[in-house]
């Protein structure tokens, strides 16, 4: 990779510095496009899953291809309203919810999703006689890893599957009429089949409810962080989906809106993180690059261990090298090369100090869940395409880290 978008590393490296979040929008439109055309069924709704990439330039193209919005706190709610989205475009699916949260969501007019028969109740003192979306556990979860499985009896989220009758008194005893049914069962997840067994549970669930205007089948859809791994076949996906959901709607008797609130698969392959090599040293078992960025700016492999693939900019003819890439962080889990299991040596083009090494589909959970650990600033961002580059975020300064100092 010596360009992104059709802008030079090596230039946008030079403009904007190191470390630098850049993305790619072409990619961000693309994958929007397929996954809406995958779903053959009219009546649907993209909702982008904001918690993966909250910059407001990323928000703001997925609004202009037709998307809404996936928000679990009121700040991404404001966010949402920065990148133009309006109070009916936002479903609010928050955890362990407040009163306070519920009473925010209520003043700006917001379509609340209900996690537990609690907030059922508490909700239903606050704003009887009004409509609400109710978060379905079908009993089953899916995901890359242990910590993104938000379905069955381990997972902390929604309300069981078997608890309809309790979840119909509760709404009766407030006269709230249940519109949406949802289920988000977890992240990263390649096999189809996987989604179609959760939606059976949930439209068998549905089924009891009849006063539904949406069902939203929640994200989920993973991308292929390997070389070896297989994507998911978003045609099947969007096929199989769009043939259950009508079958669904005949036997119900109306055309509902079909929801999916994907963040990963729409925004993750399009941004890359770039770091600088400003050291090389070998270990009897390893040889490290180490960069001018670590886990502060990209949590994923030292949370699941996952795979990030690296290339080297800088001298992509070189001749491959096992190497494992670390960061400058006072820790030893430091290291973007590792599996979960420890450190796990990519092979990569020759790699020298001073050379500029790509960290690749970093752009779902990857500025969304840096940190200033260590007292360091995160990078800027940079939104590329046709050859052209613009900041989207500025580069964080000593004084941005301390501002909240009393
Ligand atoms: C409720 C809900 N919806 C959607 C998503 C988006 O998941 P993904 O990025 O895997 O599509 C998440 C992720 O945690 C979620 O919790």
């Amino acid at each position: 990779m010596v360009a992104i978008g059709k802008v030079k590393v090596s230039q946008l490296i030079e403009r904007f510095g190191s470390p630098l979040y850049v993305y790619d929008e072409d990619i961000l439109r693309d994958r929007i496009k397929i996954l809406k055309k995958s779903i053959g069924y009219p009546n649907k709704q993209i909702l982008y899953a904001c918690k993966s990439n909250t910059n407001p330039s990323i928000m703001k193209v997925f609004r202009e291809e037709g998307a809404w919005i996936d928000a679990v706190s009121p700040w991404e709610v404001e966010i949402a309203f920065k990148a133009g989205y309006q109070s009916h475009e936002i479903l609010y699916t928050g955890d362990n919810v407040t009163d306070e949260e519920m009473k925010y969501c209520l003043d700006k007019n917001i379509q609340q999703n209900l996690g537990s028969l609690s907030q059922i109740e508490r909700y239903g003192k606050m704003n009887p006689h009004s409509h609400i979306c109710i978060r379905i556990n079908p009993d089953c979860g899916a995901g890359h890893h242990g910590h993104t499985i938000t379905g069955g009896p381990e997972s902390k989220f929604g309300i069981y599957f078997d608890k309809i009758d309790k979840i119909k008194s509760l709404a009766s005893k407030y006269d709230l009429k249940i519109v949406g049914i949802h289920s988000h069962i977890g992240s990263g997840i390649l096999e189809v089949d996987e989604f179609i067994k959760a939606i059976d549970i949930i439209l068998g669930a549905a089924q009891h409810f009849k006063t539904l205007e949406f069902i939203d089948f929640g994200g989920g859809i993973g991308i292929p962080y390997r070389p070896r791994d297989h994507g998911i076949d978003i045609a099947h996906f969007g096929q199989r989906i769009s043939q259950r959901f009508s079958q669904f709607c005949k036997e119900y008797g109306r055309n509902l809106s079909l929801y999916l609130e994907p963040g990963r698969f729409l925004v993750g392959e399009s941004g890359t993180l770039l770091v600088t090599v400003n050291n090389i040293k070998e270990t009897p078992t390893h040889k490290f690059a180490g960069t001018n960025s670590g886990f502060n700016h990209l949590i994923r492999p030292m949370t699941y261990g996952s795979y990030h693939e690296i290339v080297n900019c800088s001298n992509p003819e070189g001749t491959p090298h096992k190497i494992a890439v670390s960061g400058n962080i006072c820790e030893s889990g430091d290291v973007f090369t590792q599996n979960g299991k420890g450190i796990e040596d990519q092979s990569i083009p020759e790699i020298r100090e001073g050379d500029i090494l790509g960290i690749l589909n970093a752009g779902a959970y990857g500025f969304s869940m840096a940190s200033n650990y260590n007292t360091r600033p995160r990078p800027a961002e940079v939104m590329v395409r046709d050859g052209q580059a613009r900041l989207i975020r500025r580069r964080e300064t000593f004084d941005d880290l301390t501002q909240t100092l009393v």
